[in-house]
């Protein structure tokens, strides 16, 4: 199967026909436990030493099949998945980090995440230093002794900037520690982050992988290429026994799966952001046809950024598909020539034009979500990177008058007619 083209992946991917039912859908176990056959089977469960379930805090069927469709769609080794994207985010860092350590980040970075490591993750000790931009020397000139990983999203959100991930790789390597990186606006179909060095992968599963805005979820994908003992000393959670898990070691027990299984064994377990299976279902179900509606996305967006592009009303629009936008290049190399469907602009008039324009819309969704099938609009200044203040908003390239479109699947002249007429009305002067 991980020889298999994306396509078949995301159909196929981790599911073996179910052996009792024959169903040829991947079925829903919503159950929260699993009988032991005695005392010794459930011993051997719990010590890791025979295959199997025991508890769906800790796995699932249905889910498990999501886990190994997602790593496969990455090129990894293993995955967890978890409640929603933050939580894969948070459990993602905390895998790596203990009270005194610090990871490196770019700046441009969705929100909550920006708020989870400004914010959050220094209260228990864990430092995140934001580097002044995604340029490789930047993060470099942050990296010391107490480093853990470095941090960026492949696409940023809502910047729009690519980041140079095997640039970031080696850099992170040459200090000893993995690349993490949110793959979550570029998805596995238009680019494979560990095919250019990185560790980890994060994905909102709530985005394109579901890709209809009704499911929350959230994965951490393990690349099974970093070489924990190499670094043992600063990594010493793989390669030392743990206390709180009858001594096992990580890197001894699970190999090249040891970053994943630890992440489950130990703050899954204990800090238990669970997946409901009927949720791994839906996301599933989105999956199948991922690699079909990334295409129409991308090409939507492209004819949605060149109308906003031509049009008067329009003062500016950031686009990678523009041979004039700098990350044009680094779209060249690692979207292969292609652009994400998340683009942003701003109206002519500044930012109250720009609102009547937004509160204009009637297809395009006002609303906090992307990589639904569904047009949507949102202002992040207001909302997504409102706990921000202006200088970081303008560290993560967020204007005030900046409107973030994710361009859905229906018909691209349905898309620009709605904001044709968004825009008049915004010309117009007054609210609908
Ligand atoms: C790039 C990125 N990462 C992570 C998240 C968080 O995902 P979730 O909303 O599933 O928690 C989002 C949500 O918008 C996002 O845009």
């Amino acid at each position: 199967m991980a020889r298999m083209r994306r396509e078949t992946i995301a159909i196929h991917g981790g599911y073996k026909t179910d052996p009792t039912t024959k169903s040829a859908v991947v079925p829903i176990y919503q159950t929260a436990a699993y009988e032991f056959d005695s005392a010794e089977h459930g011993a051997a469960l719990f010590n890791l030493e025979a295959e199997g379930f025991r508890y769906t805090r800790i796995n699932n069927p249905t889910t498990d099949v999501l886990e190994k469709r997602v790593a496969a769609l990455e090129g990894g080794v293993g995955a967890l998945c978890v409640g929603s994207g933050q939580a894969a985010l948070h459990f993602s860092v905390l895998n790596l980090t203990s009270q005194g350590d610090n990871l490196v980040s770019v700046p441009q970075l969705y929100g909550t995440t920006h708020t989870l490591f400004a914010h959050i993750l220094p209260r228990f000790g864990i430092e995140v230093r934001f580097a002044q931009s995604d340029k490789p020397e930047d993060i470099e000139r942050l990296i010391n002794s107490s480093t853990k990983g470095v941090f960026c999203e492949s696409v940023g959100n809502p910047a729009g900037n690519i980041c140079d991930i095997e640039a970031l790789a080696v850099v992170a390597h040459r200090h000893g520690v993995p690349l993490l990186v949110d793959n979550t606006v570029a998805t596995p179909i238009l680019l494979r982050p560990f095919e250019y060095g990185a560790d980890v992968v994060i994905h909102s599963l709530t985005k394109f992988l579901g890709g209809h805005g009704t499911t929350m979820g959230g994965a951490v994908i393990d690349s099974g290429r970093f070489p924990w003992r190499e670094h043992a000393e600063r990594f010493a959670v793989f390669t030392q026994p743990d206390r709180s898990y009858h001594d096992m070691i990580y890197v001894d027990h699970y190999g090249a799966s040891a970053y994943i299984e630890r992440c489950r064994s130990v703050f899954q377990r204990t800090m238990g952001s669970v997946l409901s299976p009927l949720s791994s279902f839906l996301l599933l179900q989105g999956i199948e046809t991922v690699a079909l509606r990334i295409e129409r996305h991308v090409e939507n967006a492209q004819r949605v950024a060149q109308f906003l592009r031509d049009d008067a009303r329009v003062q500016w629009v950031n686009y990678v598909g523009f041979a004039d936008n700098p990350y044009h290049a680094l779209a060249q190399k690692y979207l292969g020539g292609r652009a994400c469907s998340l683009l942003t602009f701003g109206v002519r008039g500044g930012f109250s034009a720009g609102t009547r324009c937004f509160d204009a819309l009637k297809l395009v969704k006002r609303l906090v979500n992307l990589g639904d099938a569904r047009s949507l609009a949102c202002h992040p200044a207001s909302t997504t990177h409102r706990q921000m203040s202006p200088a970081e908003q303008e560290k993560a390239g967020v204007k005030p008058e900046m409107i973030r479109l994710s361009i859905g699947i229906e018909h691209s002249d349905d898309i620009i007619a709605d904001l044709d007429q968004a825009l008049a009305a915004a010309e117009a002067g007054g609210h609908p």
